[in-house]
């Protein structure tokens, strides 16, 4: 029979990998409450339309690579491609208005792209959102989140890249200038720039083709196009970061891939990751919440890749620890079984991780089974140790081997 594999930009995590992902999601937990902020899950799949309006008709996410389809009673949903857009669906529909609500949340999202280093179609996420407040104060907390916890996985070589994109004021101004701006150079630009610059011309400056970059280096700065309003809250969320200690770097080119943002927007990058690719991205929403029904409520937030996270890990050489069993049980004849198997039991219910065999393995093949689940002891009964009511306690590390009294054993694991 032919077997089934599973689908091409998606992966199980495995029992012996699990720990690297328990290990950060339990970091970004602590991390994120830490700053006030809490749990929040919401649907792995939504209406379509909130997608479509939240996102933008014109983003590639929306256009190219969402998992829609009809359910059965032929309404249309989609798996959820990120997060924001449905954490700020669940705060127009249950939050009242004028709330600060700060949430975060960890899971899977799916987006149909072309799989490659980093890039996977089912991808984990962990996010924040902060909804309520305009403070400039808050966009640097959030950042200061984001750099918190990668510094306490331990990662050093990252980069705070921070950008402003204006607002519905003065962005279609800034958008006008591009245009003339480019207007001349369309035919040396990429055939996808060719079509940003009808359907979403601020993209242009964030295509990684040397061809364009070439081009929209000297192209008119964003910063250089904000209105009164937005030149000084970027002014302000700046002086909050030098305030807490925070370096970052200005990058006019960062305008992220979504539609939602208004001003701050910003990306964490690693230089093992390569310019392809982002480890974390966020920025301000002020229109999203209103323009999915809600009142007028400003908004700031971010994503960050766990798969990305782990190859940044691995590439930096942190190591996670990984935890152990701490006792396997080797009954050797069948009178040891019974023994054996009541030590086990009453390990298990005394707080201790103990296993055993299952599948009538030699002595030999026991030992080599609790060097692999990476036990710290191996607990040996046989005749002898029946005869004299003790078991024999091997350190797996050290090697090192003696006799118990059976009454004794959970002392000895203590030790
Ligand atoms: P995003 O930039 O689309 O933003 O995604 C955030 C992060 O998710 C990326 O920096 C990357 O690490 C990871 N990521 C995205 N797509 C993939 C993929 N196909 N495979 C692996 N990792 C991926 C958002 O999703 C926004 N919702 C962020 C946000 C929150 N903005 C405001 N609040």
């Amino acid at each position: 029979m032919k077997k089934i594999t599973a689908p091409k930009g998606t992966d199980d995590i495995l029992p012996d990998d699990i720990y690297r992902w328990q290990w950060i999601e339990a970091k970004a937990r602590e991390v994120a409450e830490r700053y006030g902020y809490r749990e929040i899950r919401f649907p792995i799949f939504e209406h379509t339309e909130l997608f479509t309006r939240g996102i933008g008709e014109a983003t590639e996410i929306v256009e190219k690579e969402m998992y829609t389809f009809p359910d059965r009673s032929g309404r249309s949903l989609t798996l959820r491609p990120e997060g924001t857009a449905s954490v700020a669906r669940a705060f127009v529909e249950k939050i009242n208005p004028g709330t600060l609500w700060k949430v975060y949340y960890l899971g899977p999202m799916f987006r149909y792209e072309r799989p490659q280093g980093g890039r996977f179609r089912q991808f984990y996420q962990m996010g924040v959102e902060a909804i309520g407040s305009a403070a400039p104060a808050l966009d640097a907390e959030v950042i200061s989140l984001a750099v918190d916890f990668f510094q306490n996985l331990g990662l050093r070589n990252l980069m705070v890249e921070m950008n402003s994109i204006g607002c519905c004021k003065c962005r279609p101004v800034y958008k006008e200038t591009l245009k003339s701006f480019f207007k001349d150079k369309l035919s040396s630009l990429c055939n996808d720039c060719q079509r940003r610059f009808q359907r979403n011309i601020l993209r242009i400056l964030d295509c990684k083709r040397d061809e364009c970059r070439k081009i929209s280096a000297d192209s008119p700065s964003v910063l250089e196009h904000l209105c009164l309003e937005c030149r000084e809250h970027f002014k302000s969320v700046q002086k909050h970061l030098e305030l807490i200690g925070l370096k970052y770097r200005l990058n006019p080119f960062i305008v992220r891939g979504l539609d939602y943002y208004t001003r701050s927007v910003f990306e964490i990058v690693s230089e093992h990751l390569g310019a392809q690719s982002a480890l974390c991205g966020g920025g301000r929403y002020d229109d999203l919440i209103e323009e999915l029904g809600g009142q007028p409520t400003p908004a700031v937030g971010w994503a960050l890749g766990m798969e990305r996270t782990i190859m940044v890990l691995e590439r930096e050489g942190v190591s996670i620890p990984r935890p152990r069993l701490k006792a396997f049980i080797i009954a050797i004849g069948k009178e040891a079984e019974g023994r054996a198997e009541k030590l086990l039991y009453r390990l298990r219910r005394n707080g201790f991780s103990a296993d055993r065999d299952f599948q009538g393995k030699s002595l030999k093949g026991q030992m080599k089974q609790a060097d692999r689940l990476e036990a710290d002891f191996a607990l040996i009964i046989g005749e002898d140790e029946i005869k004299n009511d003790v078991v024999s306690i091997r350190n797996m590390l050290t090697g090192e081997q003696k006799q118990v009294k059976l009454e004794l054993v959970e002392n000895e694991l203590k030790r």
